[in-house]
């Protein structure tokens, strides 16, 4: 990968089948078989939480090759207050260009969006491998926690960055995940359909059943 061969722009409508393409090909068996997430972003697009300014698509030689977006949720703050922050994803690079660097470059350019736009923080669930290398941390050593988890619960999963220095200083709360990331799987079934078959395989490393 150099700087110059690929381009970051905002999705537009004609290029919806061909980023959830994208982003079947790029989650599929690795977190479970098969995948949900191309139905994911289907059903977020017309959530009111979604932010089409910062619903970003990758391409390189006239061909997509990268994707992110992001929602508005909340924090509900221990004492009462209600934190407007950000959350992102999916976020997916097509498989064959994979561990390359468009990743990063993808993430690093949309999370300067979402600066410049004034949100104040991002959190999600990710992998502090992949977004460690962003500036993202454990949303625990922020005083976040997530939502429906017992106390000794581990939480390395859910990761924080803030985009205003000291934006969550003084804050202890819940992150709430919006409903739109919740899909039924008979919904993912019925929309995969659609799309040329792909095998499901149950791999190693995969989370989910
Ligand atoms: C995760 C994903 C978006 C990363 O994009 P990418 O282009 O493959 O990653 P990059 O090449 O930009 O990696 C940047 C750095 O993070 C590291 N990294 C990337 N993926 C990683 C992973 N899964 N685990 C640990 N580290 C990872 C890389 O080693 C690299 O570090 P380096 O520069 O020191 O070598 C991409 O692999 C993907 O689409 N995966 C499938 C879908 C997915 O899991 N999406 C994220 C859901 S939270």
């Amino acid at each position: 990968m150099n700087k110059n061969d690929y381009r970051i722009r905002l999705e537009e409508r004609k290029d919806y089948r061909a980023v959830e393409n994208l982003v079947r090909e790029s989650f599929w068996n690795v977190y479970k078989p098969g995948c949900a997430e191309h139905y994911v972003i289907h059903v977020l697009r017309d959530d009111p939480a979604f932010i089409p300014e910062l619903d970003f698509v990758m391409e390189k030689d006239g061909r997509l090759i990268g994707q992110n977006m992001f929602m508005k949720t909340i924090i509900e703050g221990d004492d009462g207050r209600v934190i407007d922050v950000l959350t992102m994803g999916p976020i997916g690079i097509t498989p064959e260009l994979k561990r390359k660097g468009y990743g990063k470059a993808m993430l690093d350019y949309s999370l300067e969006k979402a600066m410049e736009m004034g949100f104040g923080a991002v959190l999600f669930e990710g992998n502090i491998g992949f977004y460690g290398k962003s500036g993202f941390d454990y949303a625990s050593r922020f005083g976040i926690r997530y939502h429906d988890l017992p106390e000794d619960a581990d939480t390395s999963f859910f990761l924080c960055k803030e985009l205003i220095p000291g934006y969550l200083d003084g804050i202890t709360g819940v992150y709430q995940t919006p409903q739109g990331y919740y899909v039924k799987d008979e919904d993912v079934e019925e929309f995969d359909k659609g799309f040329p078959p792909k095998e499901k395989q149950k791999l190693p490393g995969q989370i989910f059943d």
